[in-house]
């Protein structure tokens, strides 16, 4: 079995892999709302700080467990840890990045059709100069969303199916560039508009009164979210990476590409969110209304430049939302094949399947389902706080128990010093252990509370 498995071609292979499925939409509709928010400048440190001391050590226990076995989360869990306890971790982690790619398809599909305007219509400001409720009218339409949806999630089938090196190696590695490529450029026009020195402050300027334990909880969930953890995608992708890479190099380049990706698509967003003299939100109004009001406003003045800048801008959504979708994808696909003995094609076509159900129900929870509730939520609603703020979190701690309490320490430290020859990576193996073991676990703890009173 493992002689057949598929690798990624080499370090850079690996690292945009896995810096796709981290650079998603929670870089562009979240992370540059939350520093506004929460103290700018000081919020940055604060999230520099649990990206490097909590995400990482996290994210390194995940991509140990999957590099040391080369297997997918099940498989992994199986193999380390025969007996029955453990392999629920597994099946766990199997199922929740289904349930997260079930609504993400929704969104992306969303993005599509936005997209699909943008270099159609265009956006224009409606009787009452706004366009807001024109999204609202788009998501609650039962049967465009989910047209966008097959689309999407369809895509997502296409790329995987493909396999891990032809399919997914070769779409990260043409689209990882194009996104830092189109995010820069549009950041560069967004730093020229009038105004947009405020948006530019509103992201720097240190408040360090905002600082609060509530804020350091929110940074450190938003950089678990932001890293794909606890849901088996990076412990997935960390199995195709080949037996004598440096697990902490792929780790430090996948932080690194994703948090500067956020800083980018801040300064992408928020200079131009202040120059068109509006509020800034988070979440899907970001993208979907205050958006398409700047590009509607703008056209006003300037409707070729503001057009083009639409177009790059959902392209980049578009794209940073699909190699997202297609490392939750792989870990269902790697189960099936791996453990189910499907073949590939198979398995996609099943994983296709089981999502759209889901998607579709969570599509039309905008619509002819909105008064369908589960806990008081709608349908999108409740997966989407049932993976962010409990599955993740809860198969993340699960993880590091494992690997801090239950894995053999002399397995971890082979894997994280490559078998002793990195010379740093052995000098830096205390701390990460101390991490680990002590700091991980209480950390995520104090997310999972903060998530359940809030
Ligand atoms: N990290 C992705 C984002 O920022 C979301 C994601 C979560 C991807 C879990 C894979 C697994 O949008």
């Amino acid at each position: 079995m493992a002689a057949r498995r598929e690798h990624f071609g080499g370090r850079s292979a690996a690292i945009l892999a896995l810096a796709g499925s981290a650079i998603g939409l929670g870089n562009i509709w979240r992370f540059p709302y939350m520093v506004g928010q929460t103290g700018g400048a000081a919020f940055i440190i604060i999230y520099l700080a649990s990206c490097l001391l909590l995400s990482l050590p996290i994210f390194l226990a995940e991509a140990i467990i999957g590099h040391r076995t080369h297997a997918g989360t099940f498989g992994a869990m199986e193999r380390l840890a025969p007996g029955m306890k453990w392999k629920w971790l597994g099946l766990l982690t199997v199922l929740s990045p289904l349930v997260i790619l079930s609504y993400y398809s929704v969104v992306g599909g969303w993005s599509i059709g936005y997209l699909w305007q943008s270099l159609t219509a265009g956006f224009h400001l409606d009787e009452i100069g706004a366009v807001s409720s024109a999204f609202g009218r788009f998501v609650a339409e039962p049967w465009v969303p989910l047209l966008f949806h097959t689309l999407f999630l369809g895509g997502c089938a296409w790329i995987v199916s493909a396999g891990v090196k032809s399919g997914i190696e070769r779409f990260n590695k043409i689209t990882m560039p194009l996104l830092f490529l189109l995010i820069v450029m549009i950041m560069v026009y967004s730093l020229t508009l009038p105004g947009a020195r405020a948006g530019v402050e509103y992201l720097l300027k240190p408040d360090f009164s905002k600082i609060t334990p509530s804020a350091v909880a929110a940074a450190m969930g938003q950089s678990f979210f932001s890293l794909s953890l606890g849901v088996g995608t990076i412990l997935t992708y960390a199995s195709y990476i080949r037996r004598d890479e440096n697990i902490l190099v792929t780790g430090l380049g996948t932080v690194g590409f994703d948090l500067l990706f956020a800083l980018i698509a801040g300064f992408a967003i928020m200079p131009a969110v202040f120059a068109a003299g509006i509020e800034p939100g988070a979440g899907p109004g970001l993208i979907f209304e205050t958006l398409p009001y700047i590009f509607a406003k703008m056209g006003a003045s300037a409707p070729w430049l503001s057009g083009l800048v639409a177009v790059l801008f959902f392209v980049t959504i578009v794209f940073a939302a699909f190699t997202s979708a297609i490392s939750m994808y792989e870990v269902g696909v790697a189960y099936l094949v791996e453990q189910r003995g499907l073949s590939r094609h198979k398995a996609t076509v099943l994983i296709f399947l089981g999502c759209w159900i889901l998607g579709a129900l969570c599509s039309l929870s905008f619509g002819p389902l909105s008064g369908t509730h589960i806990f008081g939520l709608t349908i999108f609603n409740f997966c989407d706080r049932l993976t962010s703020n409990f599955l993740m979190t809860f198969g993340g701690l699960l993880f590091v128990i494992f690997v801090g309490w239950k894995m053999d320490k002399t397995a971890v430290r082979d894997e994280f010093t490559c078998g002793g020859t990195a010379r740093f990576n052995t000098a830096v193996f205390g701390a990460f252990w101390f991490l680990l073991r002590y700091l991980a676990p209480l950390a995520i703890l104090i997310i999972f509370i903060t998530n359940f009173l809030a």
